[in-house]
């Protein structure tokens, strides 16, 4: 049996549970995962799993820091395989560049690292976020109008970060937000890498199922994205965030993909919801998920205006 459903954690199903409850609760040792090690990082405990690979939190002995590593699927390398260029390689260089405090710290060094059966697999190091990630907030309904509307003002400053970095997230959905436990932290992951994995990825979402409910229209259709497929994203997520529920009525995920196309499908006003959620963050979500490019908000950093409008206003 695989580690992941050992945990209860299936492959593809992006289940996360808080690192502490991982790992220790379950009885497993380090020689029971893939890797017991990835270059001098101890391999701790599984913390989740996503459409790249597994995150696991691991200790650095030099230092003795824990961090985050994300060891990915095998079949991801055939990418590389493919193209004479290493792709992935250079988006990590430039991801590992950024320094923002909203957006999660990586290392620029891949480490080839083999497994239990020999395989080498390409393992990301990053900072290890001792916390949850925001969907976790959404499933519990915990924070207070006030504190949503601070994170999302947290979140939308990082996305605006990245894109004047003229970097595309392209896969902007909750369990990609990581907050730390006393909120101090908050933090965008994964960035940048799924322009690499685009072809890998879609034949993940066709095998598994992975999610499109985050996409924007354009990215459904395949069409080049753009910052402001990021913001439609994140529309969605603020809405999640705001009401508990997507936007979308639809059953099974093929009928939310087709809401989310098509015009005729108009999304309900959060505040419809949620009554707490002030008129003027409406509009911004409404703004955010306009399927019209031109309507939308063209930048994060016009859409912080708004938000910060709002704030300031009723809140
Ligand atoms: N640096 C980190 N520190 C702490 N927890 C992390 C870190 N990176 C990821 N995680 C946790 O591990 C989970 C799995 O991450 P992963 O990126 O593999 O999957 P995902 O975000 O659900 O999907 P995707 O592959 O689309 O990003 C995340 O949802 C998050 O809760
Ligand atoms: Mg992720």
């Amino acid at each position: 049996m695989g580690i992941m459903s050992k945990l209860g954690l299936h492959k593809g199903s992006a289940k996360t549970a808080s690192p502490g409850q991982l790992g220790g609760a379950a009885g497993l040792h380090s020689s029971e995962f893939e890797l017991s090690h990835v270059g001098p990082y101890q391999i701790q405990a599984p913390i989740g799993s996503g459409g790249m690979g597994t995150v696991y939190k691991a200790l650095d002995p030099a230092r003795d820091v824990t961090v985050a590593i994300k060891v990915l699927d095998r079949r991801y390398d055939l990418d590389k395989k493919k193209s004479k260029q290493d792709y992935l390689g250079r988006e990590v260089l430039i991801a590992a560049s950024l320094n923002h405090p909203t957006v999660i710290k990586m290392e620029k060094e891949i480490i080839n690292q083999e497994d239990v059966e020999g395989n080498l697999r390409r393992c990301l190091i990053m900072e290890f976020i001792d916390g949850y990630n925001l969907k976790h907030f959404i499933d519990n309904r915990i924070l207070t109008i006030k504190q949503m509307t601070n994170l999302t003002i947290r979140l939308a400053e990082g996305l605006d970060f990245l894109h004047q970095n003229g970097v595309v997230h392209r896969d902007i959905k909750p369990a990609n937000f990581l907050i730390s436990r006393d909120m101090s932290q908050v933090k965008i992951c994964d960035f940048g890498l799924s322009k690499s994995s685009a072809t890998w990825r879609t034949r993940w979402l066709k095998e598994k199922g992975g999610t499109r409910l985050y996409m924007s229209p354009e990215q459904l259709r395949k069409q080049t994205l753009d910052a402001r497929s990021d913001i439609f994203s994140f529309g969605i997520t603020m809405f999640e965030l705001f009401t508990g529920r997507h936007p979308c009525a639809g059953n099974n995920p093929r009928e939310i993909q087709k809401q989310l196309l098509s015009s005729k499908y108009r999304f309900p006003a959060p505040s419809s919801i949620n009554r707490e959620v002030p008129e003027r963050m409406d509009r911004v979500i409404l703004k955010a998920l306009r399927r019209n490019l031109d309507t939308r908000y063209q930048s994060c950093t016009e859409m912080l205006l708004d938000i910060t409008r709002v704030s300031g206003s009723r809140i």
